[in-house]
This record gives C-alpha cells, sequence and structure tokens, in this order.
C-alpha cells in the first residue's frame, strides 16, 4: 500500500496567499461589481524596468542564432550575474562575498523553503511570530515538528514573538536553538532591525553553534542609512549566516524569478559525532541535483539591474511604492490606528480595532471597502489583531483604497 508524508497532515490550513485567494474570489463572484482594490499579498504592480526588458531582448535575441545559443547553464548561476551582486550588493558596502559563494535560484521562497533540507531533523528551529509562512511550513513538511494547535503553532518550533513593545525583533530564545530564520526588513510587519540587534544575534549563533537563515528579500526598501542591508555587515556573519535575496519585489520579478543565496565558505554545520561539514558544498549538491538553473534570458535581465540606468530606473519604483506606504501610514494614522513598518519596507502593519480578529477585518474592509488585506493572524499567533497592507499598487488606487477605509 502507498502511503503519504503524514507530516503534511500536520499543516493546520492552506497556504495564506491561495487562502485569501480563495476568499477574495467567492466574494467577487457573489459581488462582480465590486471594483476590488489588492493591498494583500506582495506582488508587485509596476511593469519591469526598460534597461531590464532591453537586455532580456537582446538575450532572446542571442538565443535565435546558432552562434550565440545556449543550453544549459551553469547550475549555480552565470558568472556575469554572480559577480555583479557580488560588486554590487557586497563590495559597495564593505562586505566581501565572492561570486562562487553565491547560488542564483528562481526565488526566495523556494530558496528559504528549501534550504532545510541540509540540515538534520532534530535541529531545533527558532522563527519569529508573526512569520512568513513558508519557513514554518516547510519544516512542518519535513518532519522537523510536532503537531499544530488551534492557533497555527507546531510543537518543537521555538516561536519569538515580535510585538510593538520589542519593535518587532525577538529577544534571544530561552531555550537553546540550531537554527534561526530571521527576516529584515520584516515581511510582515515591516519593522527593520539595526547593526546592534542583528550583532546579539550573530554572537548568539556564534555561541551556541547555530546558524542564521537571514531573508533580506526587502533589503532595496531601506530608507535609513543606519539599517544594514546584508547580515554580512555584521561582524563574524559569514561563520554563522546563510542569505536570501530576490529580485522579485526589488526590480519587478515576480513574474519572471530570479533570485539567490549567499552560503560563505567556511560555513559549518556538524555530524552527530561533531565533525564539521561545509555548508556551502552540501547547497551545492542539494542545487547541482534538484535544480538545473535560471535562464540565460532572465539572468541577463538581473544583470541590467545593476546598470546605471537599471539601478536609477530601479529607484523610481521603489520610491513610488515608499510613497504608498507612506500615504498609507498618514491616512491610517489619521484615522486613529496604530500603525507600524512601511519606512523601510513596502509593508504597513496596523493594529485592528479593539475586540476585532485580524480575519474579522479582513472580511470587513473586503464586504465594506472593497480592499483587500493580509490578516495578521495568517502569519502566527503573535499577529492576531494585526493586519498588513501592501504598498504594492498604484498610487491612485492606494488613495481611493485609504478613502474607502476612512469611510467605513
Ligand atoms: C507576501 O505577500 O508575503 C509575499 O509576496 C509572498 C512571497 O513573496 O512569497
Amino acid at each position: 500500500m502507498i502511503t503519504v508524508n503524514e507530516h503534511f497532515l500536520k499543516l493546520k490550513a492552506g497556504y495564506l496567499f491561495p487562502e485569501i485567494g480563495r476568499r477574495v474570489g467567492a466574494f467577487a463572484k457573489a459581488n462582480p461589481d465590486a471594483p476590488l482594490i489588492k493591498l494583500g499579498i506582495g506582488d508587485v504592480t509596476e511593469p519591469l524596468p526598460p534597461a531590464v526588458c532591453g537586455a532580456m531582448l537582446k538575450a532572446v535575441e542571442e538565443m535565435s542564432r546558432p552562434a550565440t545559443f545556449r543550453g544549459y547553464g551553469p547550475e549555480q548561476g552565470y558568472e556575469f550575474l554572480r559577480q555583479a551582486i557580488a560588486d554590487c550588493d557586497y563590495k559597495s558596502r564593505g562586505v566581501a562575498v565572492r561570486p562562487d559563494e553565491i547560488f542564483i535560484s528562481d526565488g526566495a521562497k523556494c530558496d528559504t523553503g528549501n534550504i532545510q533540507e541540509i540540515f538534520g531533523l532534530d535541529n531545533i528551529i527558532a522563527v519569529t511570530d508573526p512569520v512568513y509562512p513558508v519557513y514554518v511550513d516547510t519544516n512542518v513538511m519535513a518532519g522537523r515538528t510536532g503537531a499544530g494547535d488551534s492557533s497555527g503553532r507546531y510543537g518543537n518550533i521555538v516561536y519569538m514573538p515580535c510585538t510593538a513593545e520589542n519593535n518587532f525583533v525577538p529577544d534571544l530564545p530561552s531555550r537553546p536553538v540550531d537554527l534561526i530564520y530571521l527576516c529584515y526588513p520584516n515581511n510582515p510587519t515591516g519593522a527593520v532591525a539595526t547593526q546592534e540587534q542583528l550583532k546579539k544575534w550573530v554572537d548568539y549563533a556564534k555561541k551556541n553553534k547555530a546558524i542564521l537563515l537571514f531573508d533580506s528579500a526587502y533589503e532595496a526598501f531601506i530608507q535609513d542609512d543606519s539599517i544594514p542591508h546584508s547580515i554580512y555587515e555584521i561582524e563574524g556573519a559569514r561563520d554563522v549566516a546563510i542569505e536570501f535575496r530576490s529580485f522579485s519585489k526589488t526590480a519587478g520579478f515576480t513574474g519572471v524569478r530570479c533570485a539567490f543565496t549567499v552560503v560563505p565558505d567556511g560555513l559549518s554545520a556538524y555530524t552527530r559525532d561533531g565533525q564539521p561539514v561545509s555548508l556551502k558544498s552540501l547547497w551545492n549538491r542539494r542545487h547541482c541535483t534538484k535544480f538545473n538553473g535560471v535562464s540565460y534570458v532572465t539572468q541577463r535581465g538581473a544583470e541590467a539591474v545593476y546598470s546605471p540606468e537599471g539601478r536609477e530606473q530601479i529607484r523610481q519604483i521603489i520610491a513610488l511604492y515608499m510613497s504608498n506606504a507612506a500615504a498609507m501610514r498618514k491616512a491610517l494614522g489619521d484615522l486613529g490606528y496604530a500603525v507600524y513598518g512601511g519606512t523601510d519596507a513596502p509593508y504597513v502593519w496596523l493594529k485592528t480595532p479593539d475586540g476585532v480578529g485580524s480575519w474579522e477585518f479582513f472580511d470587513l474592509l473586503l464586504q465594506k471597502a472593497h480592499v483587500v488585506g493580509t490578516p495578521g493572524a495568517g502569519f502566527g499567533a503573535a499577529g492576531e489583531g494585526y493586519f498588513r497592507l501592501s504598498a504594492f499598487n498604484d498610487p491612485e488606487k492606494v488613495k481611493q483604497a485609504m478613502e474607502r477605509i476612512a469611510a467605513i
């Protein structure tokens, strides 16, 4: 008899965004004339920058000619893109990351979900609460957790609550943990972590022989010059951290798919008898076995993100989204909501009115304002009573959404 991986049966709900899509779809079917404004899933709305499109068109041309056609590329990504990343994302900030430590992939969602495969099943993982659901769900699927409770928390995971009181940056865990997921600028709260806060985590990981999995998919949205863009800006982080980045939100690649993961040389985890094993070599082995690389055309588009024109075009697009976030913060603040985030991240995190739960607020906004957001509870138990609005939309639509919320 064929059996299933029963760990999947522990998952408490459908994946958050399809679940929201299902509810919005049902509402739209019942109310076909309701003009919905979507500030839910963080999906970009501005088109690809012209510099990216130009580079991709040129790459398509190359692919159309026998002399310049390319088949399989290197699984880890083309040297031209890895070098551009090393120079422009890292060297420019005084951080030493070599091209051969960079693995190009089709998304930070996949990478942050897949990375747990190279770690032992008996590791204790720690996540912030609220949290990007991929980190938790993939560990549930792998069998690294116990059963879930009614709030959606799973046994054997250390949850680190992030609240307004700790500025949505968690305190160190009170019991030893091995694998720590951190995301800054944070999805969903929009909070950022300072040098000092991140240093505490690097020191913790060093002392406890733990690994930090640092998701910095939203670093391009940082406006405050004192905030680190990379975990490797923190002294000692190369010895304890893996970093994930993405072109999705930075450069409008949600539908194109390109991202990368940095696994430094010298970063190790251990066999049961204490022998160090290179995580870069394990990740490389996994990557080559399960992945055949991102397309040449896409990688040429990603490379153009670092050209002078590309950078300027991206700066303008990010400024547009951040002006949306500022408008949302202002409008919601004027309405009396406690608002967080939205200054260095494309997400605004707000406290729902007293006595109104996250999903209840989701329904209220959908029914009365025809505005779609994301319930904080969907990101974890500590997200209950909060709500996330994404700044990815047209400024006029954001303005309308705020007017409709004001009129509820
Ligand atoms: C989100 O809305 O949290 C993100 O768009 C999801 C993702 O990047 O996978």
